[in-house]
Order: C-alpha cells, then sequence, then structure tokens
C-alpha cells in the first residue's frame, strides 16, 4: 500500500502522490508515523530523568509552555515544509529556498537537521539498548522483589560493561537499519496502531503501581507544583531543547513523513492530536516514575540516566505478574525507541538515495556505521572514559547538550523565521488553507513573533548560564 510507505519520495514520485491518497486514512497515516517518531526514549526514559535533575514542577511547567509556543507552531512548520517540498529535507529546503528567491545558506537548515539526527542516533541506539537488556532479565527474574539497592547494582554492572553496551547497542542498530533497508512500510504502521496503545495500557498498569504502593502525593506535586527556586536558564534551554526532542521537531524527521500528508489534510487538527499523544505518555511515564522513587530513599530524583531503569524494575519486581509485565513493557520501549530511531536516520539515507546515486543498503551501511562508531564515545562515557569531560559535560552529556539544546532549538528558529518571514505569505496560506482563517492567523502571529524570540531568548540566556 503506498500510502503506508514512509520514506520519502523522490520528486516524480512527488508530484504523482498529490491528490491520491484518501486524506482521512493518510492522514492518519501520518498522525501514526509522527507519533511512532515522536514517542520514544525521550518521553519515557528522558523527560523523567532530566526533569528529576532540574527539580521537578518548574522545569514541567516551563516544557509544557515550550511544547505549546514553540514546539507545535514549528511542527506545522515542518509539515507544511515537507508537504509543499515533497523530498527529503535537505532537497526540499533546496526548492523551497529557490522558490522563496532565498540564497543558498538557508540550505543549512536541511544539512543541520540531518546532522543533528545521526548525532542524536549515536547514543540513543547505546540507551535503547538498555531496554533491550532489561527484557532479557526481567523475564529471568532477576529483579523478583528486588529493592531499590538490588535493582541500583544491576544498572551499575551494566554500565560498567563496554562489552555488554557495545553488544547491545549493536542489535539495536542493527534492528534500525534493517527496516530502513528495507523502506519504512506497512510493519511501522501496524507496529504503531497495536503496540502504541499496549504501551500506554502498561503505563496505565504502572500508574495504578504507584498510586497503590508509592508515595504518589509526593510523587504528584514534585512534577507539578511550581518550586520557581528550582528554576535556571540552563534548566529553561534543557527544556526547551526537550520540548524539540520530543517531538522530533529540528531536524528533518517530521518534516520527511510530512511530504506524505495529502493536500488537504489538516495539518492543524494532526499536530495537536501528535503533540497531546506525546506529552500524555511523558506525563504517565513521569507520574509512574516518580512515585516510585520517593518511596524508596535510596532512589535520588535526580539520579540521571538511570533513573528509569533503578525505579522501574523495583515496581515490576514487587507486583503481581510484574515479570511479565515487565518484560512485556521494556519491549514495548524497544518498539517505541525503534520507530524513532528510523525516523532518526531516514532523512539521511533519503537524501544519499536522491542526490548521490547510493542505494538503500549502502546508504544505510554507511550512516549507521558513523552513528554506531560516534556511539562508541557514549559507551564509554558510562565506565572508562566517566571522568574524560569537556566543559563539565562527558561525551555522552555533550553529545545530548550539542544536539537536543543547541542544534535542534538552532534548526527550530530556523525554520520559525523561514516560515514567518521569508516565505511568501501566500504561499504559506495556499498551503495551509484547509485551516480556518483564525486558525491560522494565530498561529502565523505565534511563528513569527512569540516562537522565535522564545528560543532565542532562552538560547542566549541558556548557553551563557551553562558555561558560566
Ligand atoms: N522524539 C524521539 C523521542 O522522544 C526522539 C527523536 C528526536 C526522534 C528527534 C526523531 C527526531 O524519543
Amino acid at each position: 500500500m503506498a500510502e503506508e510507505q514512509l520514506t520519502a519520495p523522490s520528486s516524480d514520485e512527488a508530484s504523482g502522490k498529490r491528490g491520491i491518497h484518501g486524506a482521512w486514512s493518510s492522514r492518519w497515516t501520518f498522525v501514526m508515523a509522527a507519533t511512532g517518531s515522536a514517542v520514544g526514549l525521550g518521553n519515557i526514559w528522558k523527560f523523567p530523568y532530566i526533569a528529576g535533575e532540574n527539580g521537578g514542577g518548574a522545569f514541567v511547567l516551563v516544557y509544557l509552555l515550550c511544547i505549546l509556543l514553540v514546539g507545535m507552531p514549528v511542527m506545522v512548520a515542518e509539515v507544511m515544509l515537507g508537504r509543499r517540498g515533497r523530498q527529503s529535507p535537505i532537497n526540499a529546503m533546496r526548492y523551497l529556498t529557490q522558490e522563496a528567491g532565498l540564497h543558498g545558506t538557508w540550505n543549512a537548515i536541511g544539512w543541520l537537521g540531518v546532522t543533528a539526527g545521526l548525532m542524536i542516533l549515536s547514543y540513543y541506539a547505546v540507551i535503547a539498548g538498555w531496554a533491550l537488556y532489561y527484557i532479557g532479565q526481567m523475564a529471568s527474574g532477576t529483579f523478583q522483589g528486588a529493592s531499590a539497592d538490588q535493582a541500583g547494582v544491576v544498572f551499575g554492572q551494566l554500565l560498567s560493561s563496554p562489552k555488554e553496551l557495545i553488544f547491545w547497542q549493536s542489535i539495536f542498530m542493527l534492528l534500525t537499519m534493517a527496516v530502513v533497508v528495507g523502506g519504512v512500510t506497512r510493519g511501522l504502521g501496524v507496529a504503531v496502531r497495536i503496540l502504541m496503545p499496549l504501551l500506554f495500557v502498561l503505563l496505565v498498569i504502572l500508574l495504578g503501581f504507584s498510586i497503590q504502593r508509592g508515595d504518589f502525593a509526593r510523587g504528584f506535586n514534585f512534577l507539578f507544583s511550581f518550586n520557581y527556586e528550582a528554576l535556571t536558564w540552563a534548566g529553561v534551554l534543557e527544556a526547551m531543547g526537550h520540548a524539540f526532542f520530543t517531538l522530533s521537531l529540528g531536524m528533518g524527521a517530521i518534516m520527511a513523513y510530512g511530504a506524505y500528508m495529502p493536500d488537504h489534510a489538516r495539518i492543524g487538527r494532526t499536530v495537536l492530536a501528535v503533540g497531546f499523544l506525546d506529552t500524555l505518555v511523558a506525563l504517565l511515564a513521569g507520574l509512574a516514575i516518580f512515585p516510585i522513587v520517593f518511596a524508596n530513599p535510596t532512589i535520588e530524583p535526580g539520579a540521571g540516566p538511570g533513573l528509569m531503569f533503578v525505579s522501574l524494575p523495583v515496581a515490576f519486581g514487587n507486583m503481581a505478574g510484574g515479570l511479565l509485565f515487565g518484560s512485556i513493557f521494556f519491549v514495548l520501549v524497544t518498539l517505541a525507541a525503534w520507530s524513532s530511531a528510523i525516523s532518526l536516520i531516514e532523512p539521511a539515507v533519503a537524501f544519499l538515495i536522491e542526490s548521490k546515486g547510493f542505494n538503500r543498503i549502502t546508504a544505510n551501511l554507511l550512516l549507521g556505521g558513523i552513528a554506531w562508531s560516534v556511539g562508541l564515545g557514549s559507551v564509554l562515557s558510562f565506565n572508562v572514559w566517566a571522568d574524560v569531560t569537556l566543559a563539565g559535560f562527558n561525551f555522552f552529556e555533550f553529545m545530548d547538550f550539542l544536539t537536543s539544546s543547541v542544534m535542534l532549538p538552532l534548526t527550530g528558529l530556523f525554520i520559525a523565521l523561514f516560515v514567518g518571514w521569508l516565505m511568501k505569505p501566500e504561499a504559506v496560506r495556499s498551503e495551509l488553507m484547509d485551516e480556518s482563517s483564525g486558525v491560522f492567523t494565530a498561529w502565523h502571529w505565534i511563528l513569527r513573533y512569540i516562537s522565535p524570540a522564545a528560543v532565542l531568548v532562552v538560547f542566549v540566556m541558556g548557553v551563557y548560564k551553562t558555561f558560566s
């Protein structure tokens, strides 16, 4: 089924695609593909731990504001650019820059994004490897009745072994490349349709455990009470960067998928659906994790990247049917990470095929190989290189900062400026002609004034304070 094909179309294909999609079914396909990209480790693993490191409530509020005022408007812009360009992000930007009569430097939007995607993939595969490892640990009963201390020991052992980490990172990279080599076809659509709801159900089960057996009141307060003192510019920058990261913005993934939007699908509603689902999953994960954290004094809210891998095994190890639920949970986390990872590499793959004459296999081997090699730096940063730091960041932290807090927001800023100020308003309006004029005007105004100003202020202050 052509409409399930998620790879970026070539330009001749693109013209043929206009209009052949049933609007509803394709809009739905896009929602699934975009949700598959958006919902991933960012929601379940990263959001809780960075919220924990930044003191909770204030961070969460800033994050939600950024989703609304920056993330969603930029997402509409990216989908719109993808649909208008109908090619891989780099070539789509090339076409749109020409159309707007601009200097070629604006192509940098495409390049910056594609590079950020590969850099993110490098460490994303390492963390997804942890989830893979945990499937087996859950199933074999390692966490049966485990205390927080015991769960911490298991996690510590995993981190201390580069061999083990590289093994699981490699398996995950191979899984990702296998899908992208085949072209991202129906399989992913089915996976997202069935597995995402299942992930949601398991998160609700976890939430039930946290309400019953965790310190739910404290966990809830931590996430939702506004503690102004905990707010720093560095934290605000992290929250904004995470809004881009979690919605898969600023690196071309959503633009590549936007190339499949039918001409008359309402982009606004679609983006609202994706943003809502993504935020819901993150908040559910936070609400499941923090009550367990506060019920176990040996787990710190600011424990860092291991937060989920230490707290959730305690929950699964101590609930009825927990080993089964736990194994399924980590399978689902792996799958959620998988559908995100595919979208991290696909824009670059599509570009090499479109413009450099690569075939799918060599493009994948090359790009997958690069991401894998760079990922070794992250592997080592959890053990051998733990003390090797640059400006206070170890390798993994540096890659994460550079991509989430610098590259994604900057690309997002350029996209907001490009669509808000440089593209001809008539072109923008005609691409979004199915939105009501009120919605369009509000969106255009936010994209012109609020989003760029917010990104600029937060970026400058955040970077300055992070390094001073
Ligand atoms: N949004 C994904 C997540 O939350 C990560 C991602 C970022 C995917 C950027 C694609 C592009 O896990």
